[in-house]
């Protein structure tokens, strides 16, 4: 029988997992089969343990179940608790086991447009969950100092608290969408503006080499001033991408290359 594996979340339509999957499953030679399953609401507990009942391998989780999911393991990883929020879940001995990989999905995607994150100075728009989950893999993957700038500053001075002692090797710092300046390699909007349609105002004062925008598919007015400015520009195309060649290796020992899909 094939491998078993699904995307769960609440609404679940959208989701590209399994074409992803099933064309790393195409190149890689893995057998496995790879379904939405939209779970209720309240239903997302119970709908985790039927899957896993059922023999399913593994699992992503998307919106809105990702802290659900996290409350849930037993087995975290580092970045997943730094993260407070899974979206790779997988069972090890009767141990229900969660990552996250949406960071290293997109510190691949960076390093597969060849933006080099080594001793980076990035800035990051936005302080809510996907902020949160970038922040670490940043780091680790050699970014000096990031700021993180966002409409409510108390939130990110919450989350420069909170994640601070987790990478004490760079420099965080905060600041509002008022006082968007200085000089940047990488600029990400991590923000859901392009999400809702709202414009973000990069102002003239604020210089970067490579604009990343984290949605696809939508109009961007992040993106168009980057485009504007002449800079290297992606949407989170390439991400999406990442965070899933990092379960499917969780789950088969196997990594596909990211530019084989991109
Ligand atoms: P996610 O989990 O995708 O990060 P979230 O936790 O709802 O979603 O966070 C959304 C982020 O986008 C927040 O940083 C939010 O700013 P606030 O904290 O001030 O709400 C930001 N955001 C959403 N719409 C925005 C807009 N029109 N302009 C600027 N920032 C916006």
């Amino acid at each position: 029988m094939s491998k078993q594996f699904a995307v769960i979340g609440n609404p679940i339509e959208h989701s590209r997992s399994p074409e992803l999957h099933h064309a790393f499953a195409a190149k890689t030679g893995v057998d496995l089969n790879y379904v939405k399953r939209l779970a209720p609401l309240d239903g997302f507990e119970s709908s985790v343990k039927a899957f896993f009942e059922q023999n399913g391998l593994g699992m992503n989780v998307t919106v809105p179940f990702k802290e659900q999911a996290f409350a849930l393991c037993q087995q975290l990883t580092e970045r997943a608790k730094i993260a407070k929020a899974v979206n790779t879940l997988w069972m090890e001995n009767g141990v229900l086991h969660g990552d996250n990989t949406d960071g290293q999905g997109l510190v691949d995607a960076i390093k597969a447009l060849d933006w080099d994150l080594k001793q980076s100075k990035i800035l990051i728009i936005g302080a809510g969950g996907a902020t949160r989950g970038v922040i670490y893999p940043l780091v680790k993957a050699g970014a000096e100092k990031i700021v993180i700038a966002n409409r409510t500053l108390a939130r990110a001075e919450q989350l420069l608290n909170d994640l601070k002692t987790a990478v004490p090797e760079a420099e965080l710092a905060v600041c509002g969408l008022d006082a968007l300046e200085g000089q940047f390699d990488i600029v990400i909007n991590a923000t859901s503006a392009s999400l809702t349609g709202d414009a973000l105002i990069l102002p003239e004062q604020l210089h970067f080499k490579h604009a990343y925008e984290m949605a696809y598919g939508k109009p961007s007015s992040f993106l168009d001033q980057a485009k504007a400015r002449g800079v290297p520009t992606s949407e989170g195309f390439g991400m999406l991408v990442g965070q899933a060649i990092e379960a499917f290796y969780i789950w088969n020992g196997i990594r596909p290359d990211l530019k084989d899909f991109i």
